[in-house]
């Protein structure tokens, strides 16, 4: 267990997923940066001074038990959890295989899952703690040919919702941050459904949804004022509960969401991602 002068001093210690690549890396290194003790994570590791990285998959969660049992024996707390650690796959939800759904569903919905089950009982005997889950405006609106990972992240809402009101109790705080489209290896990364490119039902509406999709997140906001909110999130005594991250467009479709008819909304999202 550290001393209570080293805690005095720091800011606190923050572990966050997905830390090789886009937002994960630029938060990390932001809120080293700004004193706090950071580990990431990520299944590549790729050597960083300002933060302390471990191999961890989220989807393995005897790895994620290996990470927090180190980060323990170093720090002898965790003071905020960001689950972060993500992927999306492009295509039709009708031709979308097992093994697709399944990789899509357990990276980002179990995996954050997996690191929460892990986190809460050291937040629980702490009686504090903050999470903090990477959701998306994919996670309030369904989003053509990005159908599962839609899901993905609906079910980080529920998730969290219920979560939040089980722990208020203890002291730790869930939050929900929801970005918009941002520059980072998001796009690159991309899984894209063969069934669906192959397919001439789906092909042509797919190929120019998704030419919407990548010039909108290529163009998208830089990730350094997702880590600049994301610092404030861990100032704040009393966080919101939602977040969101996004240009004005994207804010605007949220609200569009809530006050227009559900059908009315399914056609324009189809009239926007030209489906
Ligand atoms: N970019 C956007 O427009 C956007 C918008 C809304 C929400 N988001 C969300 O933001 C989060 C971060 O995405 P990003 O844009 O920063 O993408 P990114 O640049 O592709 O980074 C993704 C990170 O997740 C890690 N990762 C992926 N699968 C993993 C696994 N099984 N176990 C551990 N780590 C894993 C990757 O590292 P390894 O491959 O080395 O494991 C990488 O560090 C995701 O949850 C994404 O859904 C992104």
């Amino acid at each position: 267990m550290q001393s209570k002068t080293k805690y005095n001093m720091i800011k606190g210690v923050v572990l966050i997923t997905g830390a090789s690549s886009g937002f994960g890396q630029t938060t990390a290194n932001y809120l080293a940066n700004k004193g706090y003790i950071v580990y990431g994570t990520s299944r590549k590791v790729v050597a960083d001074s300002n933060i302390n990285m471990i191999k961890m998959d989220v989807c393995q969660p005897e790895s994620i038990t290996a990470g927090i049992k180190h980060i323990l024996e170093k720090e002898g707390r965790i003071d905020v959890l960001i689950n972060n650690a993500g992927m999306g796959i492009g295509g039709s939800i009708e031709l979308a295989t097992s093994e697709e759904i399944s990789l899509q569903m357990n990276t980002n919905f179990m995996g954050m899952a997996n690191m929460c089950k892990e986190v809460l009982p050291i937040f629980r005997k702490q009686r504090s703690g903050k999470i903090i889950n990477i959701s998306s405006i994919g996670g309030i609106m369904g989003l053509p040919y990005q159908g599962f990972y839609s899901a993905s992240k609906f079910a980080i809402e529920g998730y969290s919702e219920a979560l939040a009101a089980e722990v208020k109790g203890f002291g730790i705080k869930v939050v929900l941050v929801e970005p918009g489209d941002f520059s980072t290896n998001f796009t690159a990364n991309r899984k894209k459904s063969i069934l669906t490119l192959e397919n001439e039902d789906y092909t042509i509406s797919y190929q120019k949804s998704l030419k919407i999709i990548e010039n909108e997140e290529n163009n998208g906001l830089k990730p350094i004022s997702l880590a600049k909110r994301i610092d404030k999130i861990i100032k704040s005594k009393n966080p919101r509960f939602r977040y969101i991250v996004a240009n004005f467009e994207q804010k605007l479709s949220v609200l569009l969401k809530q006050i227009v008819p559900g059908n009315m909304f399914i056609d324009i999202l189809r009239s926007y991602y030209k489906v």
